[in-house]
């Protein structure tokens, strides 16, 4: 199947090809996109300057380590709408449903249920349960 809308994006990944060999539509509403081309060449330069440089890449590799969050602090205010002082690119995906869990979930009495999908990613639901589980006070499990 070919896509009638083509903005020259679609070379820029490896597509896998559907089951019968044929191109493929690739449509994925969650974390693993497709492969950038050129994202080989980005890790091999990360593993080239941890080889090289060990724990001082943190501060003398092609992108310093230590401030890796603010390498994707544009991009990221433009892809949500916000300022750029209002978002930071950090953690992992469970990392960050237990900070929000922590940070967000103040469960009362009339208001207490977290609705989640019933085949959540494994991670998500062990995020979501200790969230809940930190709420209750110690003595009250
Ligand atoms: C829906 C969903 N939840 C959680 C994860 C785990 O992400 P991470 O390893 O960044 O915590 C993934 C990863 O693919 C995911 O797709």
């Amino acid at each position: 199947m070919t896509l009638g809308l083509d903005l020259g994006y679609r070379d820029r990944f490896y597509i896998p090809r559907a089951a019968d060999g044929g191109e493929s539509v690739y449509l994925c509403g969650h974390s693993l996109g497709l492969q950038p081309k050129t994202v080989r060449a980005y890790i091999a330069q990360e593993l080239r300057d941890w080889e090289l440089l060990g724990v001082d890449g943190h501060f003398r590799a092609r992108h310093p380590w230590v401030e890796y969050n603010k390498l994707l602090t544009e991009q990221t205010a433009r892809l949500v709408g916000a300022q750029p002082l209002e978002v930071v690119t950090m953690n992992s995906l469970t990392v960050n449903l237990h900070l929000m869990m922590v940070s967000f979930y103040r469960p009362t009495a009339r208001r207490h249920r977290i609705v989640v999908e019933e085949n959540a990613f494994p991670s998500d639901q062990y995020a979501v349960k200790s969230g809940f589980m930190a709420s209750i006070p110690r003595g009250h499990w």
